[in-house]
């Protein structure tokens, strides 16, 4: 019996030892150690084995059964190893090869503005609206205290669809819808795209933006809104921004002004920038008008407000000191890309 194990177990190792695949490897498990393998079927002939004599032959049996095993799997792992070696040299990376570079877009100088604006009414508490590009004249015109035969209407010429329907001139109709809604107080802004009927020009275009503001409350006057405007002011130019507000008229406002901030590329002495008088003008402001209240189901006795409305694209000329207004639509990567 001695000799029929060591004999499997030197051709068992043999085999181990000759081995040059992992196939080669589980052939000779399955052969030697398997169930139908030369090992179990020396443990099958134990029946005619003496009985005192067993447990001597099956202890030799387990030993072989351990050295062999323990042979094969130390093959098994170094073949392993071999393998995922080579494989991993294969698979080499060469790091110092030139990288591919993606072009990574950026956003335009108009939205960068924008959220600009966003950001600073956001941090005041103001909640950003949409209103409709799309409205009619009652929207656009007439809830705003601009009824059909009023001559602002011809400043604001505009695209109609049919009848009432027209592209919008102004954000301020937002105003109207935010108010009709009837949830009080009212602390907005709506930013959005505007239509008129314009020629292209350096200044001017038919389609263009603008930020709408609003604010409605119990005892809101006109310190609060030169307050809000003065720090927005501030905020968005640079600390040392001055303000100053002159009378002006809109019919949805009462009194109403145009606010200018003070040249922030000269300071205020004048330059080239400020067409020599200090000042720049950047938006209309003005207390909500009590008609604007009432045709919304407002309350003029019990609530004001103030409203101001500004263009997004003048924002973003003045903030990048670009000088035409074209370059904002032509979409020239060149141009987008320095901002
Ligand atoms: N809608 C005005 C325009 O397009 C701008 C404006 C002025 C908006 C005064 C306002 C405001 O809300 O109070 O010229």
């Amino acid at each position: 019996m001695r000799a029929k194990l060591d004999q499997i177990k030197a051709e068992a190792l043999a085999q181990i030892q000759s081995a040059d695949a992992l196939e080669k490897l589980n052939e000779v498990r399955v052969n030697v150690l398997g169930k139908k393998g030369a090992l179990t079927a020396v443990l099958k002939s134990m029946k005619d084995v003496a009985p005192e004599d067993r447990p001597k032959v099956g202890q030799m049996v387990n030993e072989t059964r351990a050295e062999i095993e323990t042979v094969l799997d130390e093959a098994i792992t170094k073949m392993e190893r071999a393998k995922r070696e080579l494989q991993m040299k294969a698979e080499v990376i060469d790091v110092t090869l030139p990288a591919k570079k993606s072009n990574m877009g950026h956003r335009h100088p108009n939205t960068i503005a924008m959220e600009e604006v966003e950001r600073i009414f956001i941090g005041m508490g103001y909640e950003v609206v949409e209103g409709p590009e799309i409205e009619t004249d009652y929207y656009n015109f007439e809830a705003l205290n601009i009824p059909a035969d009023h001559p602002a209407k011809d400043e604001q010429d505009t695209f109609y669809i049919s009848g009432d329907i027209l592209l919008r001139t102004q954000t301020s109709g937002t105003q109207v819808h935010v108010m009709e809604k009837g949830k009080l107080p009212i602390r907005m802004i709506a930013p959005g795209r505007v239509f008129r009927s314009d020629e292209v020009d350096a200044t001017h275009s038919p389609s263009f933006h603008q930020i709408e503001g609003l604010v409605i409350d119990k005892h809101i006057t006109f310190a609060d809104l030169k307050g809000t405007l003065a720090e927005f002011a501030k905020e968005l130019f640079g600390e040392e921004t001055k303000v100053k507000f002159r009378p002006h008229h809109f019919n949805f406002t009462e009194p109403s002004a145009e606010m200018d901030v003070s040249c922030f590329k000269c300071g205020g002495k004048g330059c080239r920038f400020c067409k020599g008088s200090g000042w720049i003008e950047i938006l209309g402001c003005g207390m909500v008008h009590p008609n604007v209240l009432r045709m919304s189901n407002i309350d003029p006795e019990k609530y004001s407000g103030f409203a101001f409305g500004m263009g997004l694209e003048r924002i973003a000329l003045l903030k990048y000191e670009i000088d035409d207004m074209r370059l904002l639509y032509e979409n020239d990567i060149r141009f987008l890309k320095q901002f």
